[in-house]
């Protein structure tokens, strides 16, 4: 049966998403799959808790405050371990706007931050809610949503014998990128103004050219602070290896109709970046290019 099985890539952000191909596209509820790759894939334990948190999220009522999710105590290290390897990466390589959200949010180092938590100050200050998802998303779904103020959103923690690598999306990602990005209103706005354009796309092919500028401006968006280079980007911003490595990628002009045809492989650090001149610039480039879609 397994042969069955196809993995996709969700383009916006590298969710590893497995279908039946004989099966209709996955919905917001489908049941999350782990790779034999998966670090987490031979421990029971892990699966039954991965499962449990997307029964969460399949049970979950729009609006609703988010249920807990069971994390254990090696769990809650995982995330101390990725937190002191991500402050100071963030001291040296965050952009202002990213610094001035995380100190808005001011959430705990030494646990994970249950959604529930991160979702009151969010919603205080931009109006988006995270909503838990199981872990399978379609980009469209994925993007559509956004012009809700709703930020699909993952709830598990990456397996505790890899703290600083995982091959998919988790809460580490979603609350230390997107969390802290949807604290910043103008970026909210940008995430909102992504979602109204994919709402007006029919094609296939311009789907896929807002996907890619979602993934190298909101995922993995660079800009320039004087002589520095500094991150937007969530992706980068939940990875102190990535951080530390990104001024050695191809940083090319921020130009969205280059970077909506510029291929990416979510599995590695990204060789080619594209780079604002200011955060406004970013700002002014995006927003005016999505109003006009
Ligand atoms: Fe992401």
């Amino acid at each position: 049966m397994t042969q069955r099985k196809s993995l996709l890539s969700d383009h916006v952000d590298g969710r590893m998403v497995a279908i039946d191909s004989d099966e209709a596209v996955a919905d917001r509820n489908a049941i999350v799959q782990l790779d034999p790759d998966h670090p987490g894939f031979r421990d029971q334990a892990y699966r039954a808790r991965r499962n449990q948190i997307a029964q969460i999220a399949m049970k979950y009522q729009p609006g609703d405050p988010i249920p807990d999710a069971p994390y254990t105590d090696e769990e809650h290290q995982v995330w101390r371990v990725i937190w002191q390897a991500l402050q100071p990466a963030h001291q040296k390589h965050a952009c202002a706007e990213y610094l001035s959200s995380i100190k808005r949010l001011s959430f705990a180092s030494d646990r994970i931050p249950q959604l529930r938590e991160v979702n009151y100050k969010v919603q205080r200050i931009s109006g988006f809610r995270l909503e838990p998802v199981a872990g399978l998303v379609q980009p469209r779904v994925f993007l559509e949503n956004l012009a809700d103020g709703v930020f699909l959103c993952t709830q598990y923690i990456r397996h505790h014998s890899t703290p600083l690598y995982t091959p998919e999306p988790d809460v580490v990602h979603e609350i230390v990128g997107h969390g802290v990005t949807l604290a910043s209103e103008r970026l909210a706005e940008l995430n909102r103004l992504f979602g109204q354009a994919v709402k007006r796309t029919t094609s296939p092919e311009a789907l896929e050219r807002l996907s890619r500028i979602y993934w190298f401006t909101i995922e993995f968006g660079v800009l320039r602070e004087g002589e520095d280079v500094k991150a937007y980007g969530t992706g980068l911003l939940s990875s102190a290896g990535e951080l530390e490595e990104m001024r050695k990628a191809d940083l090319r002009p921020f130009d969205l109709d280059a970077a909506s045809r510029q291929d990416y492989d979510p599995t590695h650090f990204q060789p080619i970046l594209f780079c604002a001149d200011s955060f406004e610039q970013m700002y002014g480039t995006v927003h005016e290019f999505l109003v006009k879609w």
